[in-house]
């Protein structure tokens, strides 16, 4: 029987820098989704790429003088190396500046014009170059781009256009006829309130003041947006135009996953434009939220960017998958540092499973040998093992089908926690000691093939851990359906000893030298493009005033401020809040001297979910304003009583 296939795609990422954890994050998820569909008898088809077009592109590449080919060419061997050191499994890298996929976004314009849903006109507006996005005038908010809030060029010039506007009844429509078209749901609220419902007006599809994009092949003054040809990545990824078996084997996909901030492109221009070309559209559109770093925005500028190849050199793949998929809940922000990661490595990786399969391995050895013995008399200790192992196949399935990575996890470390502590409840020790022999061998066996459904469920999350267990088990995978029985395990079979699989770590020592080697690769990154370094900020969604409703902000008194005895980027202030004195710990220390700060009057959020900043908590957050290296704390015009609201 013919598998059902399972089409999956990253964005198409630019190559404008080199990649950091947030772009690693979609792809790792979208690596375990593959393994996982697969693993359930799926041909899943993974495609990631670069969008490689556009006046940012340009621009970047002549900052650091060079040809933008040459330029992004550098990208993408640095992006592709990460991938392979990541180990994921993508069936295509597309890069848009494939000569086949240029022709084929050629004809894809040439297509919509012929059937009139392109035409030209003159474009009377505003355009911002780092969001290659055209905004009129209304849509503008204090005279900068809506988008990210920068400065906007004035701009009359011919241009195509695409009828976005005649879509919209059919795209409300749509979103109505499939729920799990846009998910998660709030996504598909947001697209609707802020976008749709006030109307769409048709899109400008074509630029002229820059030559670094694929040409409009009937008019060639014109480029076409970067957006058409990067959308279109994911239909000539898997054969449009030039292999059409392919690419209605696979087409249209089944998840296109992204960061929330270019979902707007991905649920409104894209089904238009599918539809415009009478392709069916993809089942679904998730977007996930941001990673944030220690708590903060990250962006170049701020110099907080965190880059996955120290993590992955020192702790390896697993460490680094396990974590980004298990702390971050799918769909929402979450924030990453380097103290939750060494955390999670002691606690999950380190103490819960790798101390698993060490104990059981060692007294398989001690006890019988490193044979692994046969199953006696089972009794009610085992049986709850037994359910445990073999209901857990289940319940990580369930969370799957939700890509609730996070909860998957979490049922398969109930498992290896409750496998540790039978070890407690059976005390195998004991059990040696006084000659028990039957009922030590039924323990170790339990033990084994508890540990073995264990290396089974993770394998889609963390594949190389899950070969390194099997191999310490002496066997080969058998199989995802294997996990739902208990005793598929040989007797007899001979362990092999193997090192540890996460070693215990030193936690402050560590985060002492991941850091170094994160802001090692980041000076050599900005030395090696010898580019001024482009802030590359991620623009906001809009809000409402109920949003910023929740906030609640006050004017603070500095009266102690001292240096973080663990942290070199932290100042630990104790501030006067009307009545009341609080803790805020702030990552300004660059910037500030201690005893310059007390008495001053400083803004502060106080209503944020206290946090713990290298042990030491922290009760809210000031508010600064940081533009090129430069950052100063936000006060007040006039003096004013600390404790007044700000709103
Ligand atoms: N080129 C467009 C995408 C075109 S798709 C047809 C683009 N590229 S990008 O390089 O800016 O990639 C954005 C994506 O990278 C996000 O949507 C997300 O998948 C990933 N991320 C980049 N930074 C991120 C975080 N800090 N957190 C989570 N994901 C982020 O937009």
């Amino acid at each position: 029987m013919e598998k059902k296939k399972y089409y999956i795609t990253t964005p198409i990422y630019y190559p404008n820098n080199n990649f950091h954890l947030g772009h690693t994050y979609t792809t790792i998820v979208a690596d375990v989704l593959k393994r996982f569909k697969r693993i359930q008898g799926y041909d899943a088809y993974l495609v990631t790429g670069t969008d490689e077009h556009g006046q940012k592109i340009e621009e970047t590449a002549k900052k650091a003088g060079q040809e933008p080919k040459e330029y992004v060419d550098k990208i993408v061997e640095s992006a592709k190396k990460l991938w392979k050191d990541l180990e994921i499994d993508y069936d295509a890298f597309i890069r848009s500046t494939n000569p086949e996929h240029e022709k084929n976004v050629a004809d894809i314009f040439t297509k919509l014009y012929e059937k009139g849903e392109i035409y030209k006109d003159v474009y009377k507006g505003h355009y911002c170059t780092p969001c290659e996005s055209f905004w009129t005038e209304s849509q503008l908010e204090e005279g900068k781009c809506p988008d990210c809030g920068r400065e906007v060029d004035y701009r009359e010039e011919e241009s195509y256009f695409f009828r976005l506007s005649k879509y919209r009844d059919r795209l409300l429509k749509y979103y109505e006829e499939h729920p799990d078209f846009i998910k998660p749901i709030s996504r598909k609220n947001e697209m609707v309130n802020n976008f749709l419902d006030k109307g769409l007006d048709d899109l400008s599809v074509s630029r002229s003041n820059f030559d670094w994009g694929v040409k409009v092949p009937f008019d060639d003054k014109h480029v076409i947006y970067v957006w058409i040809d990067a959308l279109s990545c994911y239909l000539t990824a898997i054969g449009y135009g030039t292999d059409d078996v392919k690419f209605n084997n696979y087409w249209p996909a089944n998840i296109h996953l992204m960061a929330k901030e270019i979902i707007r492109f991905h649920v409104i221009i894209w089904p238009a434009l599918l539809m415009a070309l009478d392709l069916p559209l993809p089942d679904q559109i998730f977007a996930h939220g941001w990673i944030l770093f220690e708590d903060d925005k990250m962006s170049k500028s701020k110099g907080n960017v965190v880059y996955a190849e120290p993590i992955i050199e020192r702790y390896g793949v697993d460490a680094l998958k396990y974590f980004v998929l298990r702390e971050f809940t799918f769909g929402n922000d979450g924030s990453f540092s380097k103290d939750k990661f060494l955390q999670r490595l002691n606690s999950d990786l380190a103490n819960d499973l790798g101390n698993l399969v060490s104990r059981t391995i060692q007294m398989v050895v001690k006890y019988n040998g490193g044979i692994v013995p046969g199953v006696g008399e089972i009794d009610i200790v085992d049986e709850d093992l037994i359910e445990m192992a073999t209901s857990t196949t289940e319940k990580v399935e369930e969370a799957m089908d939700e890509l609730a990575f996070s909860s998957a996890l979490e049922y398969i470390w109930k498992l290896i926690r409750r496998t540790n502590k039978y070890i407690d409840e059976t005390t195998p020790w004991i059990l040696g000691k006084e000659g028990k022999n039957e009922r030590l061998n039924t323990v170790l066996y339990n033990l084994i093939e508890s540990i073995r459904i264990v290396a089974q469920l993770i394998e889609p999350f963390m594949p190389h851990t899950s070969m390194r267990i099997n191999e310490q088990l002496g066997i080969a995978p058998m199989g995802w359906e294997s996990t739902r029985n208990f005793g598929k395990y040989l007797p007899g079979t001979e362990i092999s000893r193997g090192d540890n699989l996460f070693p215990r770590l030193d936690l402050e020592k560590e985060a002492e030298i991941l850091e170094k080697m994160n802001s090692d690769l980041i000076k050599e990154r900005s030395l090696d493009k010898k580019v001024e370094i482009v802030d590359d900020e991620m623009s906001k969604e809009e809000i409402s005033i109920d949003d910023f409703d929740k906030l609640e902000l006050k004017v603070a008194e500095v009266l102690e401020c001292s240096y973080h005895h663990k942290a070199d980027r932290l100042l630990v202030f104790k501030l006067k809040i009307g009545d009341e004195t609080r803790q805020i710990v702030s990552g300004i220390r660059k910037y500030y001297e201690p005893e310059d700060l007390v008495g001053k009057k400083v803004i502060a959020i106080t209503n944020l979910k206290p946090v713990m900043l290298r042990g030491i908590e922290s009760n809210g957050m000031l508010l600064s304003a940081e533009k090129n290296g430069k950052l100063t704390l936000l006060s007040t015009l006039a003096d004013i009583e600390s404790g007044a609201v700000i709103s």
